[in-house]
């Protein structure tokens, strides 16, 4: 099992988008667990109204005294836990951050959204000391625009030694459309960067490789 959680300190770089693509390209696939510790619940009532895809269990819970709790209950017998969070220093986020096996911080080019990202990744470092174990956290860039911003931006996170993914999700309609329309991009470079997020996931062991066909 692995609890997998996104976070970041700054609203709107991603965070939902993100774990709308990964649930739904792993539902199915693996004994997929759903947690939205977000109040707004935008990823609960995603999954639960609008999205369109093999099922999986799902669960709305801002409350960070429940939070743990149902996280280490559901990783006791799910594959992966994907928990969704709320920006701005929320409680529940730190909780959802320090149960985590891993963190993966989605992040637009800018260079405040960058300097948030790395707040976020040295408070993930900070919960990992104080629970003395190892939460790994890499940044994902999102929304990227191949323009010299990008290459820009690139540059300022490996500057900072802020690790991230060498997969990036593009500024695409595709993934603004899945929210409304409950489908995951299946054709197109939405569908390709998709495909290679996840292999690089797998690779990282943040996610687990095996298809089951008892799920
Ligand atoms: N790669 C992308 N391409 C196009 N639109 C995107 C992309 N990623 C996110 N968006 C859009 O950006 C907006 C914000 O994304 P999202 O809600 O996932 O951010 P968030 O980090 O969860 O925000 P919050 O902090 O408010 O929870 C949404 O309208 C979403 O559809
Ligand atoms: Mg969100």
């Amino acid at each position: 099992m692995t609890v997998l959680t996104v976070a970041s300190s700054k609203g709107g770089p991603g965070k939902t988008t993100l774990c709308q693509v990964l649930a739904g390209s792993l539902a199915g696939q693996c004994k997929l667990v759903v947690l939205d510790a977000d109040p707004t619940q935008a990823l609960s009532r995603w999954a639960t109204s609008t999205y369109e895809g093999p099922t999986f269990e799902t669960f709305a819970e801002p409350d960070e005294t429940q939070l743990a709790h149902l996280i280490g209950t559901k990783a006791e017998t799910a594959d992966l836990v994907l928990v969704d969070t709320a920006g701005f220093g929320n409680r529940a986020a730190t909780v959802a951050m320090t149960s985590a096996d891993a963190v993966l911080v989605p992040t637009l080019a800018g260079e405040a959204d960058i300097t948030e990202a790395e707040k976020t990744v040295r408070l993930v470092d900070g919960l990992a000391k104080a629970a003395r174990r190892d939460i790994p956290a890499r940044v994902m860039f999102n929304r990227v625009r191949r323009t010299s911003l990008a290459k820009h931006a690139e540059a300022e996170a490996d500057r900072a030694k802020l690790p991230r993914l060498l997969s990036s999700l593009s500024d695409l309609v595709a993934y603004g459309e899945m929210s409304y329309s409950g489908r995951l991009p299946t054709s197109g470079p939405a569908a390709a960067e998709v495909s290679a997020l996840i292999e690089e996931l797998i690779k990282l062991g943040w996610i687990p490789t095996s298809t089951r066909n008892d799920v």
